[in-house]
């Protein structure tokens, strides 16, 4: 059950996310899957004509379609109508500064991951949301899968025991050959250290793989151990990331994200074993959930099907057997933003658990990728400074 809209759809801006890009029209379906938003308004391309056309294609009216962010921001804010939520879908480096613009002019942001390019600017980013009072929603959606949901609710009620070891991987192969030198914009940025950040594919894909770990188990390492790869020539960012985590409880980890493993489209999967069971997670099986305690057989969890407990029922949209995915876990945490925007909006708490990620995620994972960043180039064991 989530909240009502009290009246009215949630308005919401967009920076990015024009004709040609990949995640702004991913926000936009999550947006529309409960009927909870109404896109309003925008600066969708750097390009001022293709922003302008991407607004056209969206039906934004032809004053809410701006040349730039700050503009959007200010205009917006002044307005009685103005949106009330913004969503952040441009490359790594034009985080931060939407962000603040948004947020210093009274409006919640929802913002793509890695949070910003820096730890620094992430810690910054924390004390301007702290002052706006605003809304702050990082969209590492696969914490909105049922089965992830039903794995935390699973460790958090001890029935794997102890944690002992965690097995975290995401695996993808499109950037096997230099596709950043033959026009394709997607991978441009994402091998640019000054648009991507530090990190590569451990920036892009294995914060996601860190940050699902984090979800599931209730821990954070604290040190870490990584040998980061540029197996393409010329590339200025990892590749292909082996990284050795260790917590503050004793438990141990690995962590693989890898864009040149022939063979894998978007291969995320969590393995997770504790003194008393162990649980197993795949993507390509994204409705099923192994869970084996210790010396019984393996038992098959699936989503709104036998074992699966409230934490995943209350995300799951259709019967099990009915394939839910990528867009229904994306739009999980669009309902959860928008039962915390609506609360706020009449100054209540939120009606459900909300349980997204947000900034504190945010800057644990860029502790995260300047921590590997670190270890790979000296050598040694890191320690991940995310307080
Ligand atoms: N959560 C996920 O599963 C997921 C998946 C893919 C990408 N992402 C993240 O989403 C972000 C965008 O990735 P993408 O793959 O959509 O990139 P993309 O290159 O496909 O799209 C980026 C968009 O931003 C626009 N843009 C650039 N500068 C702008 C500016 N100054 N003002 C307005 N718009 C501007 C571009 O014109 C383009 O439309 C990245 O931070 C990425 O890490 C997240």
């Amino acid at each position: 059950m989530t909240q009502k809209n009290f009246g009215r759809r949630i308005r919401l801006g967009m920076v990015g996310g024009g004709q040609g890009a990949f995640i702004g029209g991913v926000h936009r379906i999550a947006a529309r899957l409960d009927d909870r938003y109404e896109l309003v308004a925008g600066v969708f391309s750097s390009d001022a004509q293709r922003s302008r056309a991407s607004a056209q294609d969206l039906g934004i009216a032809d004053d809410r379609s701006y040349s730039g962010f700050d503009a959007m921001a200010k205009a917006e804010a002044a307005r009685p109508d103005g949106i009330e939520v913004v969503a952040i879908v441009t490359p790594n480096h034009l985080h931060f500064g939407p962000c603040r613009a948004f947020l210093e002019a009274g409006i919640h942001v929802i913002c793509d991951k890695p949070v910003t390019t820096t730890l620094a600017e992430a810690k910054e980013l924390a004390g301007i949301i702290e002052r706006s009072g605003r809304l702050f929603i990082l969209t590492h959606n696969y914490t909105g899968y049922p089965m992830l949901r039903q794995m935390r609710e699973m460790i958090a009620a001890g029935m794997i025991g102890k944690l002992r070891h965690v097995q975290a991987e995401y695996a993808q192969d499109w950037l096997t050959e230099a596709v950043e030198t033959t026009g394709a914009k997607g991978a441009e940025w994402r091998t640019d250290p000054a648009r991507s950040g530090a990190g590569g594919a451990i920036g892009d894909i294995g914060t996601h793989a860190f940050n699902a770990a984090a979800f599931v188990t209730g821990e954070t390492p604290d040190r870490l151990y990584a040998d980061l790869t540029s197996f393409v020539p010329g590339r200025a960012l990892d590749d292909s990331a082996n990284i050795l985590l260790r917590y503050a409880s004793g438990a141990k980890g690995m962590l693989w994200a890898s864009q040149i493993a022939v063979g894998n489209e978007n291969a995320i999967s969590l393995r997770v074993y504790g003194e008393k069971g162990g649980l197993e997670w795949h993507h390509g099986a994204i409705d099923q959930l192994w869970f084996t305690p210790y010396g019984e057989p393996k038992r098959l969890i699936t989503r709104n099907g036998a074992g699966a407990g409230p934490a995943a029922n209350r995300v799951s949209r259709v019967p099990s057997g009915h394939p839910e995915g990528y867009l229904e876990g994306f739009a999980n945490i669009y309902r959860e933003a928008a039962d915390a925007i609506v609360a706020a909006r009449l100054g209540i708490l939120p009606g459900v658990e909300v349980v997204y990620p947000g900034i504190r995620e945010g800057i644990v994972g860029l502790a995260f990728i300047e921590a590997a960043v670190e270890s790979s180039r000296t050598g040694s064991w890191a320690r991940l400074s995310a307080h």
